[in-house]
């Protein structure tokens, strides 16, 4: 049997390979798990009946374009929150949730070569990991790029040489970020788009995290880039129901965009897309044009900030979170302290640099563990406590 060999030096995925250090082992107590950021909040109450009320739905097959109300509340919504002109026929596309998005995306517009040369996919370093695999299905060389403490936990694209941005046809980043918690400023988006149009490649801003914040809404990279008045094409956001509705299993979410970059992805998918079921769709609607759910599961989240901030405060190198809700914690040996919290607490966290690449001998986050403030604030407020005490004790 012949398998290809594009796919073939992947590692193996952070989940299983954390089940593989530590499922040998006895937890010591009962689980906190923080590993997944799955959101436990719960979803809407309206989802059922909305659900119920649309079930014939599921006796069509849905269209690839997603239906009208669909696309005018992601629209609606988008131009609210960042003060757009967006056009729900062009300018919009719903997904199955980011994930699917990120990975399409990048088949339907990365170029085969850029100028002559086999193009480049820039993503932060750590960082969630369907960017890479997007960039291995096209052919094109990844290149990950240390989002650390040393460059405020966001990658400095700019940094890269000449030669290396010459050949960038897509350029990925996180805002919020997963695993950082760090917020791209105006600023930082539009040196980003500046370095873009000189370099002509794109940028997939994966914002998904972007409801889920202390006091400020984070800047949008299209909001920038239309401030600037930017090549439209310039920049295509992604966002999800999964985070700021706290619907992850109902996979839903969008891309924005200029018109050609939203006309491209909509043809791929014509061939191979898997659009959402109708029914699916009239609660994606629902949720699209209701804050309120989003405003009441925010305000929990900043009670869980605090909570991080009055038990970890103190340990010296905490960065508070700016938005989403991971803790990137530092630690000595991530593995070695994951571990450990495991079988002394049973607190299960995440090591690091199991969502990053080694880079020249260098992995970062090998001195990270991520936690997911996903379990509610009792739990997140024990599991913080034994977890001070047992690394920072
Ligand atoms: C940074 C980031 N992007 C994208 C996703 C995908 O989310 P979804 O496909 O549920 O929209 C996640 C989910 O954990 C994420 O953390």
């Amino acid at each position: 049997m012949v398998f290809p060999e594009r796919f073939s030096n992947l590692p193996e995925y952070a989940f299983p390979r954390l089940r593989g250090l530590l499922d040998a082992h006895k937890p010591g107590g009962d689980p906190i798990v923080m590993t997944i950021g799955e959101p436990k909040h719960p979803f809407p109450d309206w989802v059922g009946e909305t659900l119920m009320g649309s079930l014939d739905g599921f006796g069509r097959y849905p269209d690839n374009n997603g239906v009208p109300p669909l696309r005018h509340a992601i629209a609606g919504w988008a131009n609210r929150r960042y003060a757009l002109n967006l056009d729900a026929d062009a300018h919009v596309f719903p997904l199955n949730g980011t994930r699917e998005g990120l990975f399409n995306a990048c088949l339907a517009l990365c170029p085969e070569t850029k100028h002559g040369r086999q193009p480049v996919v820039l993503m932060p370093n750590p960082f969630y990991q369907v960017y890479a695999v997007a960039a291995l299905a096209v052919g094109a060389e990844p290149v990950y790029v240390p989002a650390t403490d040393a460059t405020g936990n966001l990658p400095d694209y700019a940094g890269l040489p000449e030669d290396v941005l010459d050949r960038v046809a897509v350029a990925y980043i996180c805002s919020p970020a997963n695993p950082q918690g760090a917020v791209a400023s105006r600023a930082y988006w539009q040196d980003l788009i500046a370095l873009a149009e000189r370099h002509d490649f794109q940028i997939f801003a994966d914002e998904c995290y972007s409801e889920i914040y202390r006091d400020t809404p984070p800047p949008g990279a299209l909001e920038v880039a239309h401030q600037m008045g930017a090549d439209p094409e310039r920049v295509v956001i992604f966002h999800s129901l999964s985070k700021r509705s706290n619907l992850p299993g109902l996979r839903s979410g969008f891309a924005a965009g200029g018109p050609a970059s939203i006309a491209q992805l909509k043809q791929l998918r014509s061939y191979a897309g898997a659009p959402l079921p109708e029914p699916l769709q009239a609660v994606a609607t629902r949720a699209w044009n209701d804050e309120t759910h989003v405003i009441a599961s925010r305000a929990r989240y900043q009670a869980k900030y605090a909570i991080a901030d009055a038990v970890l405060g103190d340990v010296q190198g905490y960065t508070p979170p700016e938005a989403g809700f991971f803790l990137w914690l530092p630690v000595q040996d991530a593995e070695v302290a994951t571990l450990k919290l495991w079988q002394d607490t049973g607190v299960r966290v995440l090591p690091g640099h199991y969502l990053a690449r080694e880079v020249r001998g260098t992995t970062p986050g090998a001195d990270r563990i991520r936690v997911a403030m996903v379990v509610d604030e009792q739990e997140l407020q024990r599991g913080l406590t034994k977890l001070r005490d047992c690394l920072y004790g």
